[in-house]
């Protein structure tokens, strides 16, 4: 069953109140570690039929395996750089024939090249576009085609609480507020072809031998004082609460949702002890 607008309405998955994901074919970037790893799993262990890349071949084999027998499938990988645009066109190609189509897909890889305004070139300012804003209108470029065949789908934009909220590195703020701009566009643009955008702003994430957490251990004091000030809860949001919201916006529990901005933060303030 089709809803109004073309997607295939999760009316199974309603009546015995699953997530509503079982059977999506969904492609998502930068899926070995952090956010992306926790959308994969989900979305695997949920029944979904999942692609991921990342540049180390040796991550994407330890997540296969470790997701091996799940209800989903076989996950399908591919090793790359989502900055490199044929090799990204192909994996979304590749994908879509080895998933049977695609219902869904995330742009996740991101991040920030460079330091402070002043020690930035305009090289890091390139790379920091081409890794969060170029990937992303590349992948949804590429899917689109798949996405229609669909009959609509869902995609998701991995933006950040800096994209929305003033904080240093500048240059990755400017290319994340970038990426809420494109979903509100792309919404307009696609929602003819019954395909939802929308953008995801996750605050500062704990995960594991990353940033903040490294932070927690090698600066407990510096840290509390960031909580203290900046997370109204006392703890940074979790990569798997990030991941259900991805997951309801991928699901047709969502249908009614297109163009939105969400941010997953538990009302944090500034996005960083860093500054302003
Ligand atoms: N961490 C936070 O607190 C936070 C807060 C707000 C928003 N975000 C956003 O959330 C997303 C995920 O962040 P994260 O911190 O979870 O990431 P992460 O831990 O740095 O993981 C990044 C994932 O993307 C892959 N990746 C990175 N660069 C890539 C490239 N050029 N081509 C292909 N794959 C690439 C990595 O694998 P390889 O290294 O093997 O390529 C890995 O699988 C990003 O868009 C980030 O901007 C993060």
């Amino acid at each position: 069953m089709r809803n109004v607008h073309g997607s295939r309405v999760g009316a199974r998955e309603e009546s015995r109140g699953g997530s509503g994901v079982r059977g999506k074919r969904v492609l998502v970037t930068g899926g070995t570690r952090g956010l992306g790893e926790q959308i994969v799993r989900l979305l695997v262990t949920e029944g979904a039929q999942v692609a991921t890349c990342a540049r180390t071949a040796r991550d994407l084999e330890t997540l296969k395996l470790s997701l091996r027998g799940e209800d989903g499938g076989p996950l399908f990988t591919r090793a790359l750089d989502v900055t490199e645009p044929e090799r990204l066109e192909r994996f979304v190609a590749a994908s879509a024939k080895r998933l049977g189509g695609l219902d869904g897909v995330v742009a996740c890889a991101g991040g920030s090249h460079g330091g402070g305004f002043e020690r930035t070139d305009a090289a890091d300012w390139a790379a920091t576009w081409e890794l969060n804003v170029g990937h992303a209108v590349r992948l949804v470029r590429a899917a689109i085609p798949h996405l229609r065949d669909a009959g609509g789908g869902s995609v998701v934009l991995i933006s950040s609480i800096s994209g929305w909220k003033p904080g240093p590195p500048i240059q990755y703020g400017v290319a994340k507020s970038a990426q809420i701009h494109l979903a509100a566009s792309l919404a307009r643009e696609l929602g003819p072809d019954g395909i939802r955008v929308n953008a995801v702003s996750p605050g500062s994430m704990l995960i594991p031998g990353r940033r903040w957490d490294r932070m927690r251990q090698e600066d407990p004091e510096r840290f509390a004082g960031f909580a203290a000030a900046e997370l109204p809860g006392g703890e940074p949001v979790a990569p798997q609460e990030v991941a259900r919201v991805v997951a309801f916006l991928l699901s047709d529990w969502s249908s009614g949702v297109s163009g939105a901005h969400v941010p997953v933060d538990r009302a944090q303030n500034a996005p960083s002890p860093d500054g302003y």
